[in-house]
């Protein structure tokens, strides 16, 4: 059962200077994402930091308006909803608690004013959830299931370590029972020592209550082991999509290969691939380079991709690459 879709879902940011703010420019954040994501599925987003990414989920969660594109929304009913339109107030209220959001920094994403209690019960009495008397124990148990006290419930975020805090977080995002969480980079500002039980704690909420994930990160080994399937971004474009095994076993784009020969312990021998070497930086997102936007550090470029942008090829069932070297079936294969 599908949750969310997005097609040639865009996102441009105007660039102002001058006296009178005019736009001289926008920066391309994310040029077009065509995804689906159904029930319990965790889809993992993966490129390196400016790649759109975060843009992605703050888009599907409205927290940026589309510059273009669909969003549809999937209600538990059957019904599809094209969420970048205006939209009955019911069906944005049961989006709005059917889709949830956990941010990369615990520390900003929490009102320090706010007790622990208030942080967490905020949704439940938005979505008019639970009567008044029915909260407190609620936000207890909610406080226990990830892993807390109930009775830290009165404190301030301020007292709490950033591991604590995420789940704090957690505990709000999963309140209103969402069936779908975009975690954008849920560890990457926590130690190293508590990366692993909050990636852990997410793993178990989302078996318990089967809940979807789209869950960002650039950390590869952490994407493997959360996702079902995987989405490869680079410069705005979904360069690569398939299944987690496939895609680490057979990646089909160069940049995908490259992205995999950086991280450590990793054998190209063993996949019996070329071990491509990721140099320099991504072109600027203001200037795009035209054509397909990995040729300029391409090792396999050739003429047409500095002029034409590649469609997504098929390289097997549920398994696509942005990539003229998978123009054709024949050429399939040669990765693997
Ligand atoms: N609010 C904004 N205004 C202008 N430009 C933005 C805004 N948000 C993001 N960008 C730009 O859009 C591009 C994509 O940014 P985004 O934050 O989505 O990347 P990301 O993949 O999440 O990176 P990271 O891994 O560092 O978190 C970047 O060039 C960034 O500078
Ligand atoms: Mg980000």
């Amino acid at each position: 059962m599908k949750i969310l879709s997005t097609e040639g879902l865009r996102k441009f940011f105007p660039i102002k200077a001058g006296v009178f703010l005019q736009v001289v420019g926008y920066v391309r954040a994310m040029q077009s994402v065509t995804m689906e994501i159904s029930k319990g599925e965790t889809i993992g987003i993966v490129g390196e930091s400016g790649c759109g990414k975060s843009t992605l989920g703050r888009t599907i969660v409205k927290i940026y308006e589309p510059t273009g594109g669909r969003i549809i929304y999937h209600d538990d009913k059957g019904n599809e909803y094209d969420i970048t339109k205006g939209l009955a107030r019911n069906v944005r209220s049961k989006f709005r608690r059917d889709v949830q959001m956990i941010f990369q920094n615990p520390f900003d994403s929490l009102d320090p004013r706010m007790t622990v209690r208030d942080i967490i019960k905020e949704p439940i009495e938005a979505h008019n959830l639970l009567s008044k008397d029915e909260i407190d124990d609620y936000v207890g148990e909610l406080l226990m299931k990830v892993g807390m006290y109930p009775e830290y419930a009165q404190r301030y975020p301020h007292e709490f370590s950033g591991g604590q805090r995420q789940r704090i977080a957690i505990a709000r995002s999963i309140s209103v029972s969402p069936r779908l969480i975009i975690c954008d980079e849920p560890t990457s500002a926590l130690d190293v020592s508590v990366q692993s039980q909050i990636i852990n704690l997410l793993q178990e909420l989302r078996d318990e209550i089967k809940m979807s994930y789209i869950f960002i990160s650039h950390n590869l080994d952490v994407v493997h082991h959360m996702s079902d399937r995987i989405m490869v971004m680079y410069l705005g474009n979904v360069v690569e999509t398939a299944g987690a095994k496939e895609l680490f076993d057979y990646p089909a784009h160069p940049y995908t290969k490259a992205l995999m020969a950086s991280i450590p312990n990793w054998d190209p021998q063993e996949r019996k691939l070329q071990n491509i070497k990721l140099e320099g930086e991504p072109p600027s997102p203001i200037n795009p380079p035209p054509g397909c936007p990995f040729h300029p550090r391409c090792p396999y470029k050739m003429d047409i991709c500095s002029k034409e942008m590649p469609d997504s090829f098929q390289v097997s069932e549920s398994h696509s690459a942005a990539c003229w070297l998978h123009e054709r079936e024949d050429v399939v294969g040669q990765s693997g």
